[in-house]
């Protein structure tokens, strides 16, 4: 699984750093005065891609997530071995990188001739989860018991469900009700991380969050070096030293996931941030769960999960990248009251690129946030 990718991250903080020359710039590039900057694009920052270029760093890692999750590889199955220490060596040709880019063409081709240029066919739909698409059926699959998966995007509208008003209803009062989440407009919290970055160490991690939509995570990913991952209310970025850049700007559907993490920190406001709700049912660890949408023109849906008590247990969100869609889970649990508010304490995040955990221990409502805190970060330190 593509999981195993992510040992190889740390290993590249701790090792390799500072190999890209073009990484030592911060991600952005200054624009003339007065406009605003635009995020580098793949070909500024890597080598050798005459293929996937054009767009901006944070979606080109999505690309890879992608190649990684449609065929089940990790990042140095298709790359050198050496690309495990060193960003610079991922630009290194390889069998398996030529063959990739070839079906790059073919997937454009296939969907430009047969379906009007609309993204039908991608890596996925051969391979799902395969080097090698398989091409006899299957009679285990066809006689088997078919799996729905819970995070399905393109969901059936279950018509006898409530109304998501009403659910979102539910929610708000599952959690304390809106006087008092109105009554909370900040907080701090602490509790430890671990994910790949960390080669699944738990280490400790810091949040900041002011209402309506700040949010600052800060991992302490060893010692003296921090991974900052902030929404401003506007613009977000990811600082930190295991990534090519180390100031990267998120774009797109990322942006508008770090958007809706930060809001989601002041959840009063949910029902606020979609113009359009469907409702549907799915199964998660054998519970049947409420599945809410939300659509928004112009984006992609994000799924609301709902469990018999009205807590959210989990939010699906997907980001568009140039090879297609690339899905992010987030799980909550643990909630525990904080003036009176139910929080989750818990939450674990999945993408094609990895998985983190974070468990928190105590959070502080209504503190006092620094400014700095919830602005842009400085652009990492690559360690020594
Ligand atoms: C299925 C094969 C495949 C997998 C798996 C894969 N890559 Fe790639 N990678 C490519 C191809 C192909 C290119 C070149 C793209 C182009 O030609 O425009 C590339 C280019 C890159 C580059 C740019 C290097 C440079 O300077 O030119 C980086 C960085 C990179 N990949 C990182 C990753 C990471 C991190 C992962 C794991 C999450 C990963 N790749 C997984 C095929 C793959
Ligand atoms: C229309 C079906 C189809 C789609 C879509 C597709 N592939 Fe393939 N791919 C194949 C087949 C079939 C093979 C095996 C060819 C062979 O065995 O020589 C293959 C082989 C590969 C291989 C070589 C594997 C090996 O072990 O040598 C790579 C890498 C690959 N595909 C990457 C991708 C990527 C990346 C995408 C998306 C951009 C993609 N494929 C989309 C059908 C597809």
């Amino acid at each position: 699984m593509a999981f195993g990718s992510n040992r190889y991250f740390l290993r590249t903080a701790q090792v390799a750093i500072g190999c890209l020359l073009t990484a030592a710039l911060a991600g952005v590039h200054v624009g003339q005065a007065g406009q605003a900057p635009r995020p580098q694009m793949a070909e500024d920052v890597f080598k050798n891609v005459p293929v996937i270029r054009g767009i901006p760093v944070d979606e080109f890692m999505d690309t890879m997530g992608m190649f990684s999750a449609a065929l089940s590889l990790n990042c140095p199955d298709c790359h050198v071995p050496e690309s495990s220490k060193t960003w610079e060596r991922f630009a290194d040709e390889t069998d398996l990188k030529i063959a990739a880019r070839r079906m790059v063409t073919m997937v454009n081709n296939i969907n430009r001739t047969n379906f009007g240029g609309e993204e039908f066919v991608t890596c996925y739909t051969c391979h799902r989860g395969d080097r090698r698409p398989q091409v006899r059926p299957s009679l285990t699959v066809q006689y088997g018991v078919p799996m729905g998966d819970p995070n399905e995007i393109d969901i059936f509208p279950d018509t006898a469900a409530p109304p998501a008003e009403q659910i979102l209803d539910k929610y708000i009062a599952a959690i304390g009700g809106a006087q008092r989440l109105a009554a909370i407009s900040s907080f701090a919290a602490k509790g430890t991380y671990e994910g790949y970055d960390t080669d699944h160490t738990a280490v400790s991690v810091e949040i900041f969050a002011k209402a309506p939509n700040q949010r600052t995570t800060v991992v302490r990913l060893f010692e003296g070096n921090d991974s900052v991952r902030t929404f401003d209310g506007n613009g977000a970025w990811i600082a930190s030293p295991d990534r090519p850049v180390t100031l990267m700007p998120l774009t797109g559907g990322n942006l508008n996931g770090a958007r809706l993490d930060a809001q989601l920190s002041f959840p009063a406001q949910i029902k606020t941030l979609f113009r359009q709700w469907k409702v549907a049912a799915a199964v998660i660890d054998d519970r049947e769960v409420r599945v809410v949408q939300g659509i928004n023109p112009g984006q992609l849906p994000v799924n609301f999960y709902f469990d018999d008590a009205g807590l959210l247990i989990r939010v699906v969100r997907v980001t568009q990248t140039s090879v297609g869609q690339v899905p992010t889970e987030i799980s909550y649990s643990d909630y525990r009251e904080v003036a009176g508010v139910k929080m989750p304490f818990q939450w674990i995040t999945t993408w094609t690129n990895g998985q983190t955990t974070t468990k928190l221990t105590e959070i502080q409502p209504n503190v006092a946030i620094d400014a700095a805190r919830l602005a842009r970060p400085a652009p990492a330190r690559r360690p020594q």
